[in-house]
């Protein structure tokens, strides 16, 4: 099968499983902060295996489904779990989803994630807005003769992560008291945690947090025409940051536990102030 018809497989395989569903807003959950989906009210569940270019996600805590439903008065397809390029898949297969979402209709893009914080201010805990990001390793995924085929082979990325977005965000966490972070998110391949090293490099480049996804997923959702609002919960302090300590995946895990709360508010909230749909692009 062919790229684009792929693509239009997979679009096909949503309209099916919900004819009626016109979306809002496309959620990415990052690892841990997987209980915003409990807040959804469910319209449709598909699991990734009936849709054609959604291939099954082997990541901790990462269910492999597409949830369609309401939160806070949104139409909301949420991917309970993502693509990473550490899982062996290539850069073009990580960001199938986010291609198929936007032809299916999907104009605006949450892109949440957990992350090592790199920042010296920044605290285990933290949520921080994404205001850039930086990929310096691996291929870019619209690489190759057929990533184009959705969107333009070259384009700007000056305001990758929107800028009215961010501003709604900040407002929710004005509103909830929550105090936001901002900054940029460097882009590493993974799976192995960075060393010392790598940090003090991240933070020379200009790095605030690292992480292994969302890069990927803005830039196709940036060839796509996507309004991307990004979102960071600091699960840990990156290497060599926090004396000795070692950062392991239940650290990752715990942190968005203990988070959660905070999580979901933000998010619920800025999902309540974003303008509807229609008017989204003003
Ligand atoms: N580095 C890379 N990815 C991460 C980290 C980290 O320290 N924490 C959570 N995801």
């Amino acid at each position: 099968m062919d790229k684009r018809t792929m693509l239009e497989e997979g679009v096909r395989a949503i309209r099916e499983a919900a004819p009626d569903f016109a979306p809002d807003l496309v959620l990415v959950l990052g690892s841990g902060l997987g209980s915003l989906a409990d807040r959804v009210e469910p319209a449709a569940v598909i699991p990734y295996d009936k849709i054609p270019g959604f291939k099954p996600s082997t990541a901790p805590y990462h269910a492999g489904r597409l949830l369609l439903g309401q939160l806070a008065g949104k139409n909301v397809a949420v991917m309970q779990g993502r693509l990473h390029y550490y899982e062996g898949y290539s850069m073009s297969e990580v960001t199938d989803p986010l291609r198929i979402l936007a032809l299916w209709g999907a104009k605006r893009l949450i892109l949440t994630n957990a992350a090592g914080g790199v920042n010296l201010t920044f605290a285990r805990g933290d949520l921080m807005l994404i205001t850039d990001h930086i990929k310096m390793f691996t291929e870019s995924p619209v690489r190759g003769k057929e990533n184009h085929l959705a969107g333009p082979r070259f384009f700007d990325m000056t305001e990758t992560y929107s800028v009215a977005m961010g501003h709604v965000l900040r407002k929710a966490a004005r509103k909830q008291g929550i105090r936001l972070r901002e900054g940029v998110y460097m882009f590493f391949p993974g799976p192995q945690y960075e060393t010392p090293a790598e940090i003090r490099m991240a933070r020379t480049l200009g790095a605030d947090a690292v992480g292994m996804s969302t890069v990927p997923e803005a830039i196709v959702a940036r060839q796509m025409g996507m309004q991307i609002l990004g979102v960071s919960l600091i699960s840990n302090l990156a290497a060599g940051m926090a004396g000795q300590s070692q950062i392991t995946e239940e650290e990752v895990a715990e942190a968005g536990a203990a988070s959660a709360e905070r999580f979901c508010a933000l998010m619920e909230t800025a999902i309540a102030l974003l303008p509807p749909a229609e008017k989204a692009e003003e």
